[in-house]
């Protein structure tokens, strides 16, 4: 069975971390990596293909920035010359960036049947793009691998046949169980001069936080109040970079937080494992934050991952207001830990996914 995958943003390289060491350990499976390079700084792409078990793709593109149709129209002729000579049986894509959408529409209108892994999650907000590019790549795709019980519910509710869909679990679980030893490190703390338990870790990235001034200015400023009693880690992502360089008020508040650069796999889930509290708009980082079982504030309208807020894991504010986004900050680090029923698998959706692929072709 030959795959070509698809990879081009950070979240994405993080689950080919699993899939990718999956397919090399199988005999008569050959992955052919094309990195789209969507994310293209050494700490947002680079690192992880630097002895972190993701072979060095075979093509390597600079299809990056821009607008998001000019960005997809780059990558949609680029990813189709590429699937034209490799005439793979599989095209397979992760989440609901930019790069996905890419590769599943033009192994669709090659006739090359394409594999989605994390299918079916729905915000039921299609003014994000990463809504418009998950329901679009859900209907292009042959093989749906479900992380939940609301991803294949929102998948038969949308009329696809239920033989394609299979819930295999969250691959992210995979990689968490994966990476657990290096998770429990402390030496990233220390450095900081942290002690476990005693800090936040913030992330925020999403266009629809960046794009409006006063929601990034409610979010920021929740975190300086938190700031006053706790430390607060902010890895800041390129976009946010920017925007809060453009605004002198971000820029006052960030001077209250522990502002770094977007940290590699590792730190990220040391510190993680090891916070008090996680605030964040990522959809990776609300269920890494449940996999080491830390409560979560997602600073969004709504969140795809729902069951981790009816399990009281993850909470969303009443609105973006500074003053629910701090309330909800505040409930969080005191309320009783959330129920424990595992929604995602265990950890075992790479091997699933590899599987029902080997089954269909062979
Ligand atoms: C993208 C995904 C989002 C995902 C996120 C993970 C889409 C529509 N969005 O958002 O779903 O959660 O990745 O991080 O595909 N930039 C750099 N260096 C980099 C990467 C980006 O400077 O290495 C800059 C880009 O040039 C651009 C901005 O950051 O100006 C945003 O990057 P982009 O890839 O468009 O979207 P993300 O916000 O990263």
């Amino acid at each position: 069975m030959r795959i070509v995958t698809i990879v081009g943003a950070r979240p994405q390289f993080i689950k080919a971390l699993a899939i990718s060491k999956e397919c090399a350990a199988r005999e008569g499976v050959e992955e052919i990596l094309l990195h789209t390079g969507q994310h293209y700084d050494e700490n947002m792409s680079g690192v992880f293909f630097k002895g972190m078990g993701i072979p060095e793709p075979k093509y390597r593109f600079s299809l990056g920035g821009g607008s998001h149709g000019d960005m997809t129209g780059r990558q949609l002729t680029e990813i189709e010359k590429v699937l034209m000579a490799e005439r793979p049986d599989v095209c397979l894509v992760y989440g609901d960036t930019n790069s996905t959408l890419a590769g599943a529409l033009a192994a669709a209108k090659l006739n090359i049947p394409v594999a989605h892994v994390e299918a079916g999650l729905r915000s039921f907000n299609r003014r994000m793009p990463e809504e418009v590019n998950r329901v679009l790549t859900d209907h292009a795709s042959t093989w749906l691998f479900a992380p939940s019980d609301a991803a294949v519910q929102n998948l038969a509710n949308e009329g696809i046949d239920p033989a394609m869909v299979h819930r295999v679990g969250d691959v992210m679980y995979d990689v968490t169980l994966m990476f657990q030893e290096q998770a429990k490190d402390t030496t990233f703390l220390q450095s900081l001069g942290l002690a476990p338990k005693t800090f936040a870790v913030a992330t925020i990235h999403r266009q629809e936080s960046t794009d409006d001034p006063s929601r990034l200015l409610a979010i920021l400023g929740a975190l300086s109040q938190l700031a006053s009693e706790m430390p607060v880690i902010l890895p800041v992502h390129p976009r946010t970079h920017k925007v809060m360089e453009a605004l002198p008020k971000a820029d006052a508040f960030a001077k209250k937080l522990m502002v770094t650069e977007p940290l590699d796999f590792n730190r990220m889930a040391s510190i993680t494992s090891h916070a008090a509290l996680v605030v964040t708009d990522s959809g990776g980082l609300q269920k890494e934050a449940y996999f080491h079982r830390i409560p979560c504030v997602t600073v969004r309208d709504e969140t795809e991952w729902v069951e981790l807020v009816e399990m009281g894991w993850n909470r969303l504010p009443k609105s973006l207001s500074q003053q629910h986004i701090y309330q909800s900050m505040q409930e969080a680090l005191v309320a009783p830990r959330g129920d424990d029923r595992h929604p995602y698998g265990n950890g075992s959706a790479a091997r699933s996914i590899i599987d029902i692929l080997q089954d269909s072709i062979n």
